[in-house]
């Protein structure tokens, strides 16, 4: 996250002496990304991040391809996932690439009794349904309908939910998540014209700190594997940290959409961005105001990127026959556009009540088995007059 954040206790300066109340030093740990050129954070421990007890072995998790070089464009029904008690067990892998895992999940039980790790890979959790407390090494957030959670890789964390109904849209990105350079200054400071700024994300504001020894399981995802690992001390030690690397939650009804006398093109709603997708939130909008306006998209080819909309709630404008939980893939390569009537039909409109997700990817997605389970495949012909 390009911005400062401190929670706890840390000494007044890096790599020094820094001593626990009996006398001996807290542990020190750099957590770095990109070598030592991205965002990093200094987190002082209770004991040593490095004792690993066992490694009771390793499971295959990667996803299982259905359709590898796709053209077809697809409805998947997202809410047709099945609920499954454990959150890891959960997320089904829908579609991929070797930069992104979309992932759909429907966790029912209320907390894991192991911690999660990933370490190839940021995730950006979107709650679609439930709320809860994100709790990790570096802090806890308490989430609700319509946050997202953007977990660096390398975070040790546990969900803990209210209840048991509960929908997460989940990307799981190889590429770092930023937000869009262009709305950042040379500081990195959000700019006036940015849908958001600081005041809007929400970093880690409570530290659990435990001084407890035990066999504590941390799964660790790694090149699509999860390895079982015992360490032997609690991973929620750190008695404080500072730096630039650290979960937080943005909500999209706190996105302010960008609009227009014309209908703006899909940048305007960019949320985040990496250098292989870009992600973008459609929120309840006031709709162009030229009088001649046609508020629904016009027919477009994303010639190079593939376009997933997870569809959240209200009316989509440009679609017949969808709803929340949705998803439609629109592959690259071929023109999609508004659905029979769709055009017609927003003339004359004010306002949108659509909340959806974007994200579009510039190496194309394969569709997994598990989306094929969910799958519209008569989707492609819903255009035809
Ligand atoms: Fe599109």
């Amino acid at each position: 996250m390009p911005f400062y954040h401190k929670l706890g206790s840390i000494p007044p300066k890096r790599h020094t002496i820094f001593r626990k109340p009996d006398g001996n030093l807290y542990y020190e740990q750099l957590f770095g990304t990109i070598g030592f050129d991205g965002m990093s954070t200094n987190s002082y421990h209770q004991h040593r991040p490095t004792q690993v007890k066992d490694i009771r072995g390793s499971y295959d998790v990667a996803p299982k391809i259905a359709i590898k070089n796709n053209m077809k464009s697809y409805r998947l029904k997202g809410f047709q996932v099945a609920p499954t008690q454990d959150y890891l067990e959960s997320r089904k892998i829908v579609l991929t690439n070797s930069d992104v895992n979309i992932i759909l999940a429907a966790p029912q039980a209320k907390t894991q009794d192991y911690f999660y790790k990933n370490t190839d890979a940021d995730e950006l959790i979107f709650v679609h349904k439930g709320s809860g407390k994100f709790r990790s090494h570096l802090g806890n957030i308490d989430f609700k309908y319509g946050d997202y959670l953007l977990i660096p890789r390398g975070t040790i964390y546990k969900m803990d939910f209210d209840s048991s109904d509960n929908r997460l849209f989940i990307v799981e990105s190889r590429r770092p998540i930023y937000t869009p350079k262009r709305y950042r200054n040379w500081f990195g400071q959000l700019l006036e014209h940015s849908p958001f700024c600081e005041r809007d994300l929400r970093p880690p504001y409570e530290l659990e700190t435990y001084d407890e020894k035990g066999d504590f399981l941390i799964k660790i995802k790694k090149q699509e594997e999860i390895f079982d690992m015992v360490y032997a001390t609690h991973p929620f030690d750190v008695v404080g940290y500072d730096g630039y690397s650290f979960p937080y939650a943005f909500s999209i009804h706190d996105f302010e959409p960008i609009t227009g006398r014309i209908h703006q093109p899909p940048p305007v709603h960019q949320t985040f961005e990496t250098d292989a997708f870009v992600i973008c939130s459609f929120v309840p909008r006031l709709y162009d105001y030229h009088p001649e306006s046609i508020p629904a998209p016009y027919n477009h080819s994303n010639i190079d990127s593939d376009e997933v909309l997870y569809y959240v709630d209200g009316d989509f404008m440009s679609r017949n026959d969808i709803a929340p939980g949705h998803i439609s893939l629109h592959p690259a390569g071929i023109p999609h556009g508004p659905h029979p009537g769709a055009a017609e039909r927003s003339i004359g409109k004010t306002e949108t009540e659509e909340l959806a997700v974007m994200v579009d990817t510039f190496k194309p997605l394969m569709v997994t088995e598990d989306a094929m389970q969910i799958a519209d495949e008569e989707y492609y012909k819903s255009w035809l007059e």
